[in-house]
């Protein structure tokens, strides 16, 4: 009988297999393909997309792969991922067939690489949008990462490019980079980032940069955020002074947050992330990583800022409990500090920031580890502040700005979020501190790392890989 059963179940897997082998042959290779990867594709993009990206193609298209492109190193790297990088191991995830698959999945999508960037990403400069027409006029193209934007009182774009040089950009699109930039530390998620002038720029020259700084010890490259402070004079900043620098430094290369804003105070505040070190440092007053911070014009500590009696506080501290930030502005009317930051796997947050305040992370969040694997059981507790919004799954957010002026009429007073999940930028209708509506804008141009107003008043759009600034400009109909 015994016997009866096994000749009777490899009958029927012979059939299944049969049929399988069957479905595989219809004359479109996609449909194969599909079938081959269906399991790893749905894992790439429900797990590894929120890190690298939607499209597997634009993540093999690599000129260096860390140890090789062999199968086996690829499936070194996702079985026991790279701590100092922030990418998580799986190998107790998956199973060695389901590494194996996504191994394979990886592969094939590096053949299909020059397809890939031989796509025309996009049919048409026009865009429809539910409100309005806009087209996109590329301003500067050629860049690493545009990962901050500011303006000066001629008009004309200062960009800092992630690779670690500042561009200033006139209305005839040439560029000019600007000499004196402090050296900074470009690898994983570091390098030269934000970048604002003070709102007295045009009597003092000041202006501001956010960058990884770094420095050796015991034969190892250590890094953190820090804001330098320059003075600017035609292309060339000088008198450059470090003003902030979060302690202590670490070795990963993930979470600098540095984001910068002056507020309608005049102090300027500052966005360190946690640097993949969410169990000693968002949560603790002694140490810098994973907080707003909130500075005088040169770098000494406000009176007012909330933790200045508390000993062994870091008294430029304004907020903690902060994960990621890489998104902060202030409310053209109300005068508020917005922020948003980078979730873990789901629960990408925007808080409004608020004196003393904590935030939570990683006692109380929206998201779970990437490997699947819960951190906590809590999305709430007695004295953290509950984000005005979450998204799950995470966009993976990058840069913010309030909508102004009257070139956008209908937009007007909406929240602008860039998406480097989606390559979107997220236009988000408010109303107070409730999100009505979500709208994505420019889909599929490139993922969204900065975005500002201009002086003209048309938005500004950073995108990377390759790196380009594009302005929205509404068409009439
Ligand atoms: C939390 C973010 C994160 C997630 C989630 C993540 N990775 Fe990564 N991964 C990284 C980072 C950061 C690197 C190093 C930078 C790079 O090479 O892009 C990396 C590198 C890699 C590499 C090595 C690339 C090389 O150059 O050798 C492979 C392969 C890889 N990831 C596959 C995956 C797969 C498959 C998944 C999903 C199961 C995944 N990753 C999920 C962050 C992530």
């Amino acid at each position: 009988m015994n016997r009866a059963i096994i000749i009777l179940s490899l009958l029927s897997f012979v059939f299944i297999y049969q049929s399988c082998q069957n479905q595989e042959q219809p004359d479109s290779d996609k449909t194969a393909e599909a079938h081959v990867f269906a399991e790893a594709e749905k894992i790439y993009e429900s797990v590894c997309a929120g890190c690298h990206g939607l499209e597997v193609a634009a993540f093999a298209d690599r000129k260096e792969w860390k140890f090789g492109d062999s199968k086996d190193s690829i499936i070194y790297v996702i079985s026991n991922g790279l701590a100092e990088e922030g990418m998580p191991a799986f190998d107790s995830t998956y199973s060695a067939d389901q590494i194996n698959q996504l191994a394979d999945y990886i592969i094939d999508a590096k053949e299909n690489v020059e397809k890939y960037r031989n796509a025309d990403p996009i049919e048409s400069d026009t865009f429809q949008s539910e409100l309005l027409t806009y087209r996109i006029d590329t301003v500067i193209s050629g860049l690493n990462s545009p990962w901050g934007m500011d303006f000066l009182p001629g008009g004309e774009l200062l960009v800092t490019d992630k690779s670690g040089e500042l561009y200033m950009v006139g209305s005839d699109g040439n560029k000019t980079e600007i000499s004196g930039v402090p050296d900074v530390l470009y690898e994983g998620q570091g390098g030269l980032m934000d970048v604002e002038l003070h709102p007295n720029f045009e009597q003092n020259n000041f202006l501001y940069l956010s960058y990884s700084i770094y420095k050796e010890e015991d034969g190892e490259t250590l890094g953190s955020t820090a804001v330098a402070r320059g003075v600017l004079d035609g292309n060339k900043l000088s008198s450059v002074e470090v003003v902030f620098e979060a302690l202590p430094y670490f070795a990963t290369k993930h979470h600098y947050g540095s984001r910068l804003s002056f507020g309608t105070d005049g102090k300027l505040f500052i966005t360190a992330g946690e640097r993949g070190k969410r169990d000693e440092n968002p949560q603790s007053l002694e140490r810098d990583g994973g907080k707003v911070h909130r500075i005088n014009d040169d770098g000494t500590i406000p009176s007012d800022n909330p933790f200045v009696e508390k000993e062994g506080a870091k008294a430029s501290i304004y907020s903690y409990g902060h994960r990621n930030p890489q998104g902060l502005t202030i409310h053209p009317v109300t005068g508020e500090v917005w922020e948003h930051e980078h979730g873990p796997r789901g629960g990408d947050e925007i808080n409004i920031i608020e004196k003393g305040n904590n935030y939570g992370w990683r006692t109380i969040s929206y998201g779970i580890n990437y490997d699947g694997s819960t951190f906590t059981d809590k999305t709430e507790m007695e004295g953290m502040t509950q984000p005005i919004h979450y998204w799950v799954p995470s966009i993976a957010p990058s840069g913010m700005d309030f909508v102004t002026g009257d070139k956008y009429p209908e937009w007007k007073g909406n929240l602008l979020v860039g998406s480097l999940k989606y390559k979107y930028l997220d236009r988000v209708e408010i109303d107070g501190h409730t999100i009505v509506h979500e709208e994505p804008l420019i889909k599929g141009l490139g993922r969204v790392r900065s975005v500002r107003m201009g002086p003209d008043g048309y938005i500004y759009v950073g995108l990377e890989r390759p790196g380009f600034v594009v302005k929205l400009v509404p068409v009439e109909e």
